[in-house]
């Protein structure tokens, strides 16, 4: 007898439920542009080169990218058939039921909720950063966390706030403004390439694998490719924020494969060059810095550059916030609504048709995250939750050809189960190059979102009632 539990929801697909339906194909692949790219490709690639692959970054790049394709897959089959704004959430839901579909919920918090944190506080050392070559100084306990032995982050406080205000005044205002960030982004990266490439010395490519493809030197730390690997996977999450905007998609059904396999290929084809041209002008023992893309441009002697490549990061790195505040606030809309946490947080604004509420809280916890926490440790932790996030959609895809095999499917996954299956095993292999440390961490975070469960969401479910 199933337990109640995993008392699973029927298919809902893409019901009207108040949210202003405006964003196409191209804003949706620019949603998953602007939330990918940022800190894994301007920052993690330069650690992961020196730490723990070396020049073969590129091949971490291509492996992380490969698994990613086959969730981003799996992916798009939910989305173009099943309804709900709840992302890898609502599929849950459907696929496995209330109790897995909450985990997935608990660990999608993880992974929006820290990482954007984690990111402010990234963006707040550039624009320190940015600040100082003008000659201006913030007080450095204002830079800086209590344990770091500051008062608080002002810099990283504060952006979340501008960008909380940003996505309460309507989505398609915050799309609009996420696709000029976009272009300055891209921008950025292109002013890179065309400076860096006729520097490329393929001496600095050799050893190509200096610290080989794996090797656990203890809890905390892996090294070899696949480590690195599943470093700089930390640059692909995101694309898939780009299927929690299902509700608010003029056609779903065609626009969400379209935008996340698109942002999905331009991402692996910008990182793979990005990274084998970094690693072509520098050692990569010299980038182990905070922000190694400036520090390659100002060693070949552009320093000017250094400064605009660092600005447009810090526009890069808002684009990335942007999105994954607006992907926090509505999967917690979507669990809000289905009664598993407080049902203040999933009342729409009717002026400006935006779940207000939710988005001033969400403001409020990444801001204090932001601002009193450092996140830097916590990278892998996202991380850890992401790829469990895409093993769990991929095993959904399997599941729901089998419970719902007459479901309308207008993207079908050719040859299956080949592709969930080999999405499964190239994430949760990545999940197994990370740390015993991450793992122990993730381990915990679940036990907590259980508590939750049956403490509270378990009897205020809507599905229970
Ligand atoms: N993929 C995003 C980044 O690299 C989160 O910053």
């Amino acid at each position: 007898m199933a337990l109640s539990i995993f008392r699973t929801k029927p298919v809902a697909p893409h019901a009207h439920t108040g949210l202003r339906k405006c964003l196409t194909a191209f804003d949706l692949a620019l949603l998953g542009i602007g939330c990918a790219i940022g800190t894994g490709i301007f920052v993690l690639t330069g650690l992961a080169a020196a730490t723990q692959s070396g020049p073969a970054v590129v091949l971490s790049f291509v492996f992380a990218g490969i698994a990613s394709a086959f969730a981003a897959l799996a992916y798009a089959e939910l989305a173009a058939s099943i309804g709900g704004s709840g992302s890898a959430y609502g599929y849950s839901y459907v696929a496995f039921g209330e109790f897995i579909a909450w985990l997935m919920g608990w660990m999608l918090l993880l992974e929006y909720g820290v990482g954007a944190a984690a990111v402010a506080n990234g963006w707040a050392g550039y624009f320190v950063h940015t600040l100082g070559s003008f000659g201006l100084q913030l007080p450095e306990h204002l830079t800086k966390a209590p344990m770091m032995g500051g008062t608080i982050n002002l810099p990283a406080f504060a952006i979340i706030w501008v960008l909380t205000i940003l996505l309460m005044v309507g989505v398609k205002e915050s799309a609009k403004v996420n696709n000029i960030i976009v272009i300055i982004k891209l921008s950025t990266i292109a002013i890179f390439l065309a400076l860096a490439v006729g520097h490329i010395n393929s001496a600095n490519w050799h050893p190509f694998t200096p610290f080989g493809w794996f090797q656990s030197l203890g809890n905390d730390k892996n090294i070899g490719v696949l480590a690195g690997a599943s470093t700089v996977f930390f640059a692909y999450f995101g694309f898939d924020a780009v299927s929690t905007a299902a509700e608010e998609c003029k056609n779903p059904q065609r626009d969400l494969p379209i935008g996340l396999i698109a942002s999905l290929v331009f991402c692996t084809v910008i990182y793979i060059i990005v990274s084998g041209t970094l690693t072509g002008i520098v050692p990569y023992t010299e980038l182990n810095t905070p922000s190694p893309v400036a520090y390659a441009l100002s060693k070949l002697g552009y320093g000017w550059s250094s400064t605009l490549v660092a600005t447009g990061v810090l526009a890069g790195l808002i684009t990335v916030l942007l999105v994954l505040l607006y992907g926090l606030t509505r999967i917690l809309f979507a669990m809000s609504r289905d009664g598993l946490i407080s049902p203040i947080f999933s009342e729409v604004n009717p002026d400006r048709q935006t779940p207000s509420k939710i988005i001033l809280m969400c403001g409020v916890v990444v801001s204090i995250v932001a601002g009193f926490i450092p996140l830097g440790e916590l990278a892998e932790t996202v991380n850890i939750g992401t790829l469990a996030s895409f093993v769990m959609v991929c095993v959904g895809v399997m599941r729901l050809r089998k419970t719902h095999p007459d479901l309308e499917r207008p993207f079908r996954n050719p040859w299956n189960p080949l592709i969930p299956v080999l999405g499964v095993v190239s994430c949760g292999s990545l999940m197994y190059f990370l740390p015993a440390t991450t793992w122990h961490r993730f381990g915990l975070w679940l036990v907590a979102g259980v508590v939750f469960y049956f403490a509270y969401s378990m009897r205020h479910s809507k599905l229970a009632k």
